[in-house]
């Protein structure tokens, strides 16, 4: 199963929030998650950014698989909840996926990384900068340095550029 994290950094190197109606993701930045959703025919999410997927109304995702990951969280309905990221893509895989995609947020990308079980990263880099706010971490703990390979890059219009990177599994 190769596992594609996908997040939005802002130009001075955060994980862009996008946390307010004032401050939405880029328009550019969000069609190309839809791509990306739509190649894979899944995504799994941290329950947080769900929670805020519902809030916006009307799914935008059509028919994909869907998966959140919660420890307070056991169901929802129509949707699989699972605890960790190991169950997250035994499910996919079971469904017969060969791509899961890993749509945020911040605590959900650093599970997987600090795990080793991110095989390839995707970052639209948004025309904004913020202040403190989140990192995408190799690991929350102590200094860790990784060569990673750049595969392409791409510009998605208005100002949005987007870096795709393979990572080595140890
Ligand atoms: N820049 C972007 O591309 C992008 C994309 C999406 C979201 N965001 C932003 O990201 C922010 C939300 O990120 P966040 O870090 O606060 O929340 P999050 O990762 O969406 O959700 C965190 C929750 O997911 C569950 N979780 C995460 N890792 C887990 C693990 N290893 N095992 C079990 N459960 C796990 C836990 O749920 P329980 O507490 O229920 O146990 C945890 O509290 C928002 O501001 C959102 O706008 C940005």
């Amino acid at each position: 199963m190769k596992t594609i994290l996908w997040a939005t950094l802002t130009a001075n190197g955060n994980y862009a929030r996008n946390a307010s109606p004032e401050h939405p993701p880029k328009q550019e930045a969000f069609s190309d998650f839809l791509d990306q959703v739509k190649a894979a025919g899944n995504f799994i999410v941290g329950r947080r950014t769900f929670e805020s997927f519902q809030a916006g109304g009307e799914s935008p995702f059509g028919d994909v698989d869907i998966v959140v990951i919660s420890k307070s969280v056991k169901d929802i309905p129509g949707i699989k909840v699972v605890a960790s990221p190991q169950a997250a893509l035994a499910y996919l895989q079971e469904k017969g996926h060969t791509t899961a995609l890993l749509s945020g947020g911040a605590d959900l990308h650093n599970a997987f990384l600090q795990q080793g079980l991110v095989d390839e990263i995707l970052f639209p880099i948004a025309p904004v900068l913020e202040g403190k706010g989140y990192n995408i971490l190799l690991n929350q703990d102590h200094y860790q340095y990784k060569d990673i390979q750049l595969l392409d890059f791409k510009s998605l219009g208005g100002g949005v550029v987007r870096l795709h990177y393979a990572i080595g599994r140890e």
